[in-house]
């Protein structure tokens, strides 16, 4: 059930709200109070009536999130649209984009352009607003590569806020929005600087092999169109079947931890990252440790690609739960590496 109590012509308030809809691997939980908010211009008004001073979360597309039973409290969802070219030359644009578009509108606008930058990034579910929170990234690129500013409100200061690229100190799947300012933002827009003239990133193997065996010339509609088959070759259709995209971040260990590890497993898959670190592939440990297809009732590891978990139907966020931490026992008791989830557990 769920009612009504206010309808401006801007913002939605609803009480005890169904959020079956609203998260991507469709589990039934309710919150006490959801809000969609169409207009930046109702944030203000919004922060100052406290409607952020309770428990509350900002909710983007739903693919990140894991509710494990009811929220007690207040959901946001930004709803505004619009995308707008801030300046451009001959080489770049600047484009300043609603939080509430949709990501894959936003690839689709920018392909259907020319803007160069985030056609490795097809596929992505969720919101604009929440691209910067947790880095998205794939096939070679994360989007702080192409993110100029970042703009909103803080919710305990309720202070209009604009943060650099630098200042929003990006990492692998974070940023400060997921750190220090974790839950104490409301993102209004994102400003993107992208290029004008031809310029890809094709250091993803299985997509310049896809490319070249399709005698597929390098065109940014052909490189968005095969990352998009790779990528729906391997992850579930959000559509279809419930899950969050990974649900495990790729542990990144230190390399004297990856040396005891390729004595286990001399076909270690890794990556450099940074000083002294190496990124392990979780999917591949998961993988390893014979867990791929396996299922616990509705909740399973996705048979195409071991980062998944997928709710096959009627699974509780409680199942979910239970059998992401058996995936991360069995990996930990199989290699010693502790696997964490990319997915925000509520
Ligand atoms: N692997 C296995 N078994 C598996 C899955 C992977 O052995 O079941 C091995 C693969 O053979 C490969 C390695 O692990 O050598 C890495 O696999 P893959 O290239 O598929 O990427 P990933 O590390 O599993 C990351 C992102 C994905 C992104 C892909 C492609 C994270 C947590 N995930 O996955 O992002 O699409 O790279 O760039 O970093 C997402 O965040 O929702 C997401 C899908």
């Amino acid at each position: 059930m769920h009612v009504e109590i206010q309808s401006f012509f801007f913002i939605l308030i609803f009480t005890h709200h169904q959020l079956k809809p609203y998260n991507t691997f469709m589990l039934p939980a309710v919150c006490d109070c959801f809000v969609q908010i169409e207009s930046e211009n109702e944030v203000p008004q919004s922060l100052a009536d406290g409607l952020f001073d309770g428990n509350h979360l900002i909710l983007g597309g739903g693919s990140n999130v894991l509710f494990v039973s009811d929220f007690h409290g207040t959901i946001v969802q930004m709803c505004t649209q619009g995308i707008d070219v801030l300046e451009e030359d001959g080489e770049r644009v600047r484009l300043s984009v609603a939080a509430g578009v949709s990501w894959a509108d936003f690839v689709d606008y920018c392909v259907s352009h020319h803007y160069y930058g985030v056609e490795n990034l097809i596929g992505i579910p969720g919101l604009v607003g929440s691209c910067p929170v947790q880095n998205i990234g794939a096939y070679g690129v994360e989007v702080k590569d192409v993110i100029s500013k970042v703009i909103g409100y803080r919710l305990a200061s309720k202070k209009a806020f604009e943060l650099t690229n630098e200042e929003c100190r990006f990492g692998y799947r974070s940023s400060i929005f997921k750190t220090d300012w974790k839950n104490d933002v409301l993102i209004t827009r994102v400003e993107f600087v992208l290029s004008k003239k031809e310029h890809f990133s094709i250091s993803y193997q299985g997509v310049v092999k896809e490319l070249e065996e399709n005698n597929l010339p390098l065109t940014i509609e052909n490189l968005a169109a095969t990352v998009k088959a790779v990528r729906d070759r391997k992850l579930p259709d959000i559509t279809k079947i419930g899950c969050a995209g990974s649900f495990f971040k790729n542990p990144i260990v230190d390399v004297a931890e990856r040396d005891r590890l390729l004595q286990q497993v001399p076909n270690l898959v890794f990556y450099p990252a940074g000083e002294g670190r190496a990124k392990l592939a979780a999917g591949q440990l998961i993988d390893l440790a014979g867990l791929k297809g396996v299922r616990h009732g509705d909740a399973g590891v996705y048979p195409h690609q071991a980062l998944v978990i997928v709710n096959y139907g009627n699974a509780s966020g409680t199942e979910i739960c239970d059998f992401y931490r058996f995936v991360q026992k069995n990996v930990f008791e199989k290699f010693g590496i502790t696997i964490e989830p990319e997915v925000n557990v509520f």
